[in-house]
């Protein structure tokens, strides 16, 4: 019972120290930011608790429309329809192979699953879990083309837990690449005109790479932005807008990172 009590007590402690971290990044949101989109991995462990802290969190400090995927940490405790049902009654848009449109900008989004990149992408070959794990893979991506399918908006905005590409998991260890995402989250990004990709998960990975079709991903993973930009909002800008769609505005500092890119391209 003591036991019990401490690890309540230490739950509590460690949800409430959540809380406040999470109030100390939203209130780092960049002022004029318009729509904030998460990429999973909301919870520590997926309990309904966290995620009731979250949804008080952000109603209490985001005032903008949130568009959000789940991560695997979300699934961890089995009780991700709740954590999701949850966020959703908190005005959150989780999306899970749907589409939306927020402000004019097209959303598609999906969690993903790991399964290796490029040569070394898993085959559903031999043991029947080795086939379930793949399917499990072609099923996110066959939900992530669905969503993409059904955008209509001139900017298009995927986002995912997993990474599509390897390229933004490259700095992790060489021997995770295969947990880190799958290609076979990529082939449907390369049938449709977008604009960005987002994704988390790969804590150690890298900022940026490209799929087939050169549109640009972002890797979002809070302790990659944290390590990457430090002292700095933990946040990737977009600006999306008529002649302006999907130019990279890093951190707060949104007009020196313009004239920096302006000249990048001149
Ligand atoms: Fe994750």
């Amino acid at each position: 019972m003591l036991n019990l009590t401490n690890r309540r007590q230490q739950r509590k402690q460690r949800n409430e120290c959540r809380g406040s971290v999470f109030s100390v990044i939203f209130s780092e949101i960049p002022a004029g930011t318009d729509i904030l989109v998460l990429c999973g991995d909301l919870t520590d462990t997926g309990l309904p608790e966290e995620a009731r802290i979250l949804a008080k969190e952000l109603k209490a400090a985001v005032n903008i429309p949130i568009v959000a995927v789940l991560g695997n940490h979300d699934f961890h405790s089995g009780k991700q329809r709740e954590v999701e049902s949850i966020l959703s009654e908190a005005g959150i848009v989780i999306l899970n192979g749907e589409a939306r449109e927020i402000k004019g900008i097209g959303f598609a989004g999906v969690k993903g699953f790991p399964g290796g990149y490029g040569r070394g992408t898993l085959a559903p070959w031999g043991e029947d879990l080795v086939k379930q794990f793949v399917h499990e893979a072609i099923e996110e991506a066959l939900k992530l083309e669905s969503a993409l399918a059904k955008l209509r908006t001139p900017s298009r905005i995927a986002l995912l837990h997993y990474s599509p590409i390897q390229a933004t998991v490259e700095g992790e260890p060489l021997e995770v690449y295969p947990f880190m995402g799958t290609s076979r989250l990529e082939e449907p990004l390369n049938r449709y005109p977008m604009t960005a990709v987002f994704h988390g998960h790969a804590h150690h990975g890298s900022l940026e790479g490209r799929i087939g079709n050169n549109v640009p991903v972002y890797n979002v993973s809070l302790p990659l932005l944290r390590a990457k930009f430090p002292g700095q909002a933990p946040f990737r800008l977009l600006d999306i807008g008529p002649g302006n769609n999907g130019l990279l505005v890093q951190g707060l500092d949104k007009e020196m990172n313009r004239k920096q890119q302006r000249e990048q391209r001149v």
